[in-house]
């Protein structure tokens, strides 16, 4: 007996072993340099066509040096990265191979692979956008045009009405786009109809660990997702067609519009329905950037905090350093950690990180009881047939009494209904934790009410286990339903059902005499408080590293509407079944408010084609909003209740693009900017920055991360005093006087000199600002830098400052 344990003991540790040695994926990079570093530096790369040789190359030369350091057969190469980075992805199988790569010479940095997240959760109009920019643009359909958009998602379903092209615009003036349009299942030729300029796929990695299901996933660009936000949805509200009827089982909910209509729209493929690997990610937007995209939109993230000296040092956000160096804008979900602090996903300054608020549109369903009572409740759904009310069933008491087996309440079992019993009225189903449980329940019920004639149905709250958050209340319904998510409305319900259904002495229902009717769902209120930023949305401080240590950067940067989106969706989409066969879904998450930010980036560089990464940020957060549509200060959802906003909740605050696309003065920044401040970072020394970006850091500059020239301050460890130097530069032609007003942070005292300065039209000027600790209040505060210019422009700098101490030691 006892042998026969150590065997098995022994077989066992064996197998796990085998496992823990099995093929893994590493990014590899090279000593030497991308394709970009010579093109910027005009090394030899003065054309296209030296940048294709020069590419060739590189790939080439990776081949060679794995053949002549390794055995054929013990490695795979995934991708040659070229255009940001000079590297590969290499698929493995054995520690001895990895040993060999991290000895050879020329090797700069060997990162293995990770999983990436897709942000999810669990409009337009309200921008002000139709009236005021799309006009200035040259009209709706107009407005972005010339401006690409690359999309790292789930792929696209290119038969959908919002990216139909009606006019078919013809190829991109600029010639610049070089995307190509991967042909494969599901995504014929015609798919790229020049609204859709590309599309492609990246999936070698995730074949590779074997995540990748062939079946479900489609090798090629197509959207087989669809669980949450992807690329079909966000897609359709950066730069959707304008003015596609959305219609959902035949009813017209209104009209949906990209935020940038005239915009172009290239998809790279590389997140699936398991989520993604960074290589396959990171191929993606080596490609996306070779095309010459403008802007890139991300939903997709880490985690967790990378591990290593920095968060800013990881493999994904160096790339997206060397894209911005390339002039591309990278647009990136805050994430969905929210509203714990420091639950952010998107670290970079060179970053946008896009924070989601809660609309002002909300659905609101009614029920009318026969005794004249009425609740509200929700459900996407049409109203009961004809102005009268319908008998009530609850569904325990209409069913077959051999069924006790199976929980017949939560109405997801039609064959133990009584059919003669449920026609034509309303059945009460109960929430249970099926519900929790099984995503489509309420989309069960539906089927479920529609195949067994019932007129519609109540979902009532169980007293027993209290109310609950019903997954599934923003799917729309094809039936007449309400969901009553209120225990006192749900008492009241089976008070008045109970006392007036007559039963039998052994408690069988044999007469039914309760009625109601309920209203049509279907019309949206926009009414109450907006914008608030959403209970889920990833909250800063923006941290360092995986200590959680926070940084002198400000995050997220701005915020934009996330909750119930309509959008185009992908009606064959696999991942998410509560809204199934649909054409438009109404989703959440910061992903949702990612192509928001993306569709009025494209806004204003349709209008300033020559703004950097840096500048377009800039304009989006000194001009934002941070009081609502009532003029009170944008509150935060927490788990219990609404508090007042931070620039850790919302950044600078809600985008408003009519004011983005003249915002008077820009913060800029540029790449050797970015490198200064990472060079400045607490844990990073110079060796750590050469292994990232294959050079060290400038002479002793005496600067401070928080000297990063950004349209905020951020102090994570203020001792005593700090000096900050801020850049302002007029894009205005004309000259400009402006005066400084500040709101000091509780805790510190804040100087900004000059107090009031004039700047010429087209040129720059510095400002001093001194910030000096008072008390040390072991939080932190906030407070605000003003510039109020003579002619309209506003420019509003967030503040927030961690006081350590007030005395320098
Ligand atoms: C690494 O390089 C050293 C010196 O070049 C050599 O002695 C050693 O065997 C190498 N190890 C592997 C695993 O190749
Ligand atoms: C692949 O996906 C299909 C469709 O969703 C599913 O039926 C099948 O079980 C999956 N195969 C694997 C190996 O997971
Ligand atoms: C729903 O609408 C009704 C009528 O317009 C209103 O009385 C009720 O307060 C609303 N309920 C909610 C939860 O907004
Ligand atoms: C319950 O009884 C009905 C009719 O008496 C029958 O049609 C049904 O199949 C039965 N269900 C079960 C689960 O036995
Ligand atoms: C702007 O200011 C400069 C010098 O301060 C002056 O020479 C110039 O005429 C001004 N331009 C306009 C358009 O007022
Ligand atoms: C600023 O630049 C614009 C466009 O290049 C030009 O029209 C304008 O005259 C310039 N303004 C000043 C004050 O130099």
């Amino acid at each position: 007996m006892a042998s026969c344990i150590f065997i098995l003991l022994i077989s066992f540790i064996m197998m796990w072993n085998c496992l823990s040695s099995e093929a893994k994926v590493f990014m590899v990079l090279i000593d030497e340099e991308p394709v970009l570093s010579l093109k910027t530096e005009q090394v030899n790369i003065r054309n296209d066509r030296d940048a294709m040789v020069y590419k060739k190359k590189i790939s080439i030369g990776h081949d060679i040096f794995l053949e002549s350091l390794l055995q054929r057969g013990t490695y795979t190469k995934l991708y040659s990265y070229t255009h940001l980075l000079n590297g590969f992805a290499i698929h493995i199988e054995s520690e001895e191979v990895l040993k060999i790569i991290q000895n050879a010479t020329g090797v700069r940095a060997i990162h293995e692979d990770v999983k990436m997240e897709k942000l999810t959760t669990h409009t337009p109009q309200c921008l002000g956008l139709p009236a005021g920019v799309w006009q200035t643009l040259g009209g709706a359909d107009n407005s972005g045009e010339g401006v690409v958009i690359g999309f790292i998602d789930t792929g696209i379903n290119p038969e959908h009405p919002s990216f139909v092209n009606p006019y078919f615009r013809g190829t991109l003036k600029s010639g610049r786009f070089k995307g190509q349009c991967s042909i494969g299942e599901r995504f014929p030729s015609t798919a790229c109809n020049g609204k859709i300029v590309g599309a492609q796929y990246f999936a070698r990695a995730a074949m590779a660990y074997g995540d990748f299901n062939s079946t479900r996933d489609f090798a090629s660009p197509f959207d087989a997702d669809g669980h949450g936000r992807q690329v079909i949805h966000t897609a359709s509200t950066a730069a959707g067609n304008h003015h596609v009827p959305v219609t959902v089982n035949g009813f017209n909910y209104g009209y949906a519009s990209g935020m940038a209509p005239g915009a172009r729209i290239a998809v790279y493929k590389a997140v699936y329905t398991f989520g993604g690997y960074m290589s396959d990610v990171v191929a993606a937007v080596d490609q996306a950037v070779e095309d010459g995209v403008d802007i890139i939109s991300l939903s997709v993230g880490p985690s967790a905090v990378p591990s290593g000296p920095s968060a800013f040092l990881n493999l994904l956000e160096m790339e997206l350093l060397f894209a911005t160096r390339a002039g591309v804008l990278v647009i990136q979900a805050a994430g969905n950690g929210g509203p714990s602090s420091s639950s952010i996903l998107s670290f970079s300054p060179w970053i946008t990180s896009i924070a989601a608020s809660v609309t002002d549109r909300k659905y609101n369903n009614t029920i009318k009881l026969g005794n004249g009572q009425s609740f509200s409740g929700t459900g996407l759904a049409p109203p009961t047939a004809g102005r009268v009310h319908h008998l009530i069933a609850a569904a325990a008491d209409a069913s077959h009494r051999n069924t006790t087996a199976i929980s017949v309440e939560s109405c997801q079992h039609p064959e133990a209904f009584i059919r003669s019993l449920v026609r034509g009225k309303l059945i009460i189903c109960t929430y249970t934790f099926d519900f929790e449980h099984d995503d489509a329940a309420i989309a069960t019920v539906a089927e479920n009410i529609k195949n067994i004639g019932a007129a519609g149905f109540i979902l009532r709250m169980d007293p027993d286990i209290g109310s609950m958050p019903v997954k599934g209340t923003t799917m729309t319904l094809q039936v007449p339903g309400i969901i009553l998510n209120n225990m006192q409305a749900s008492m009241a319900l089976w008070e008045y059902y109970d006392s007036n259904t007559i039963r039998s002495r052994c408690g069988r229902a044999v007469a039914f005499n309760a009625k109601a009717r309920i209203l049509d769902g279907r019309q949206a209120i926009y009414t109450g408080q907006a914008p608030v930023v959403a209970s889920y949305s990833s909250r800063g401080p923006d941290v360092n590293n995986a200590h959680l240590q926070t940084a002198d950067v400000l995050k997220p940067n701005i915020l934009a509407p996330g909750s119930s989106i309509w959008a185009a969706w992908s009606p064959s989409s696999e991942g998410d079944p509560i809204i199934k066969g649909q054409n438009f879904a109404l989703l959440s998450g910061t992903s949702m408010a990612t192509p928001h930010i993306a569709g009025v980036a494209a806004l204003i560089k349709h209008k300033h084609p020559k703004w950097s990464p840096a500048a377009i940020t800039s304009a989006m957060m000194t001009t934002a909003d941070v009081t609502d549509h009532f003029g009170s200060p944008i509150m935060a959802e927490t788990t219990n209740e609404l508090v007042h906003a931070t620039p850790f909740d919302f950044g600078a605050g809600f985008v408003n693009p009519a004011r983005a696309i003249d915002p008077g003065l820009v913060f800029n920044a540029h790449f050797h900017h970015y490198v200064q401040f990472l060079c400045a970072v607490p844990g990073v020394d110079d060796k750590s920055v050469r292994q990232a970006i294959g050079f060290g850091c400038p002479k002793k500059t005496g600067l401070w991360s928080s000297d990063l020239n950004t349209a905020s301050i951020t102090v994570s460890n203020l001792v005593g005093s700090r000096n900050i130097i801020r850049q302002v530069t007029n894009v205005g032609s004309a000259n400009e006087t402006y005066k400084v007003i500040v709101r000091e942070p509780l805790g510190v005292e804040v100087a900004v000199m000059p107090k009031a300065f004039k700047i010429r039209g087209n040129s720059s000027r510095r400002l001093k600002i001194v910030i000096k600790a008072i008390e040390a209040r072991r939080a932190y505060s906030f407070g605000e830098m003003v510039l109020q210019g003579q002619k309209q422009h506003t420019i509003r700098v967030p503040i927030a400052v961690y006081v350590s101490s007030s005395m320098r030691s």
